[in-house]
C-alpha cells in the first residue's frame, strides 16, 4: 500500500509597529481567520529579558486580549520564562513548560502566543510542538536575529550535551508578528549580532542586498533604525523564500544551503559555553568559510576583502580566542564543528560556500589543512596584537 499524502502550510510574517496596541487589529484579525464563530483560547509566554526592557509588555498583552475578548480569552496572565539560551539546555525549564502547556486547557484548536528572543522561541516553539501533537504556534520575535531568522522559519530546537540544536521538531508557526519597535531595547551586542544573518544569506544569494549592507555597514552600530529596518525585512524574506521555494523546507536532502558558515559557528558558541552569541559566531564562520572560499579560487581576493571588511565596519570582532583552543591531539577544537554538522546532516558532509557575491555552491570534500591557514589567517589579521583591519 504506498501512501502519498499532501500537507499545506500557510503563513504570514508581518511587519508593523504597536502590535499590543488595542487599536492594532492585526493580531485579533489572524486569530479570528482560523473560525470566527468562536472565541479561541490563547496562552501567552514572554522572554524575560525582553520583559524587563519592557516593564509594562505583559500587562499590554493581557490588556489586548481583553480589549479583544470576543477573539480570544487569555487562559492564564502571560507567563515569564528565562530569556537567552540557557532556556535550551535546561531541562527543568522544558519540563516545566511542557507541563503548564498541557494542563492549562488548551487543545488542538487554541494558541499559543510567544514573544522573546530567538531562544525562547526555539524553547517554547519545541514544547508546543509536542504537547497535544502540535497547538497553533504564534511567535513575536523581539530580537534582530529572531526577527530576520530564527522566528520567521519551521523549525524549533534544544541543546545537549551533544551540541546546538540536537534535538528539536519541524513545526510551522500560524503567524508571525514582527514588531520593529521592539528592537530599540537590544543591547549593542545583540542589535549587531542578528546583523550576521543578513551578511550571510546576501552573501549566498542577493548581491544587490550585500552591497547595501556593505554601504550602509558602519550604519548598524550607530543605531540607525531606518537601515535596520531595511536589513531586517529583506533578510527575512530571503530566508522565508528560500523555505517557500528551495524545495526542501523540512530539509529531507543532505544539503543546508543556508549553513554558510555555520559548522564554525555552532561550535565556536558550544565551547565558549556559550558566552559567544549566535550571531557573532555565524560572522566569524563567514569569515573563515569565505577566506576557505578565497582559496579555493571560488571568491575573487577583492570580494573575500569586501565580506571581511564589511562585517568588522558593522562592528563584528573577527578573532576569539577560542579558535585557538586545541585538543589533546593537538587538533584545533573548532575543527570538531565538521564532525558534528556531518552527523546533523545525516553522515554526508555537504556544507555551502560562496560563488562570487550573490551566488553559492555546494561542496562535499573539505580540505582541513586548508581550514587551518583559514583559521592562522584571522589570527593574523585580526587576533592578539594584530594590525586593525577594516
Ligand atoms: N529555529 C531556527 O530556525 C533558528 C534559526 C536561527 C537561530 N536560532 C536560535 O536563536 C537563538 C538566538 O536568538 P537571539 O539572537 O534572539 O538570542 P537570545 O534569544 O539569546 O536573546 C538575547 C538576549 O536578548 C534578550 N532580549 C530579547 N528581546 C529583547 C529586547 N527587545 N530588548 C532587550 N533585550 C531583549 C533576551 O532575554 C536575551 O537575554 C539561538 O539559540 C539559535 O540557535 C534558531
Ligand atoms: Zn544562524
Amino acid at each position: 500500500v504506498e501512501q502519498d499524502i499532501e500537507v499545506r502550510f500557510h503563513y504570514p510574517v508581518v511587519f508593523l509597529r504597536g502590535l499590543f496596541d488595542p487599536h492594532q487589529s492585526a493580531l485579533a484579525c489572524e486569530i479570528e481567520r482560523a473560525d470566527p464563530n468562536r472565541r479561541h483560547r490563547v496562552l501567552m509566554f514572554v522572554d524575560d529579558g525582553f520583559a524587563s526592557a519592557w516593564p509594562r509588555v505583559a500587562e499590554d498583552m493581557a490588556q489586548y486580549a481583553q480589549a479583544w475578548s470576543q477573539v480570544m480569552e487569555l487562559m492564564a496572565p502571560p507567563i515569564f520564562v528565562p530569556g537567552g539560551e540557557q532556556i535550551k539546555h535546561d531541562m527543568d525549564t522544558i519540563r516545566d513548560l511542557l507541563h503548564r502547556l498541557s494542563r492549562s486547557g488548551l487543545c488542538r484548536h487554541s494558541f499559543v502566543l510567544v514573544a522573546g528572543g530567538g531562544a525562547v522561541l526555539d524553547a517554547v516553539g519545541f514544547c508546543a510542538s509536542l504537547v497535544h501533537r502540535g497547538l497553533r504556534i504564534i511567535r513575536v520575535p523581539t530580537t534582530v536575529l529572531a526577527q530576520n531568522d530564527a522566528g520567521v522559519g519551521v523549525k524549533t530546537g534544544l541543546d545537549t550535551d551533544g551540541g546546538k540544536n540536537t534535538i528539536g521538531t519541524f513545526a510551522p508557526p500560524y503567524a508571525v508578528f514582527n514588531d520593529l519597535n521592539f528592537l530599540r531595547t537590544l543591547d549593542d551586542a545583540n542589535w549587531i549580532g542578528g546583523t550576521a544573518e543578513a551578511f550571510k544569506v546576501a552573501i549566498l544569494k542577493d548581491a544587490a542586498f550585500f552591497e547595501y549592507l556593505e554601504h550602509h555597514a558602519e550604519a548598524i552600530p550607530r543605531r540607525d533604525e531606518q537601515v535596520m529596518e531595511t536589513l531586517v525585512v529583506r533578510c527575512a524574506e530571503l530566508h522565508l523564500d528560500h523555505i517557500r521555494t528551495g524545495g526542501d523546507p523540512f530539509e529531507f536532502g543532505t544539503a543546508r544551503p543556508l549553513d554558510f558558515g555555520h559548522w564554525a559557528a555552532h561550535q565556536l558558541e558550544a565551547i565558549s559555553g556559550y558566552k559567544i552569541g549566535h550571531g557573532p559566531a555565524v560572522a566569524v564562520g563567514i569569515a573563515v568559510d569565505s577566506l576557505y572560499a578565497r582559496h579555493e579560487g571560488w571568491l575573487s581576493d577583492r570580494d573575500c576583502e569586501r565580506v571581511l571588511r564589511a562585517l568588522c565596519r558593522a562592528g563584528f570582532p573577527l578573532w576569539y580566542e577560542e579558535l585557538d583552543r586545541r585538543l589533546p591531539n593537538g587538533q584545533r577544537e573548532i575543527l570538531e564543528g565538521l564532525r558534528t554538522f556531518r552527523e546533523h546532516l545525516g553522515g554526508d558532509l555537504c556544507l555551502t560556500y560562496p560563488h562570487g557575491i550573490g551566488r553559492r555552491r555546494e561542496e562535499r570534500t573539505i580540505r582541513t589543512q586548508q581550514i587551518e591557514d583559514c583559521i592562522q589567517e584571522l589570527r593574523e589579521r585580526f587576533g592578539p596584537r594584530a594590525p586593525h583591519d577594516g
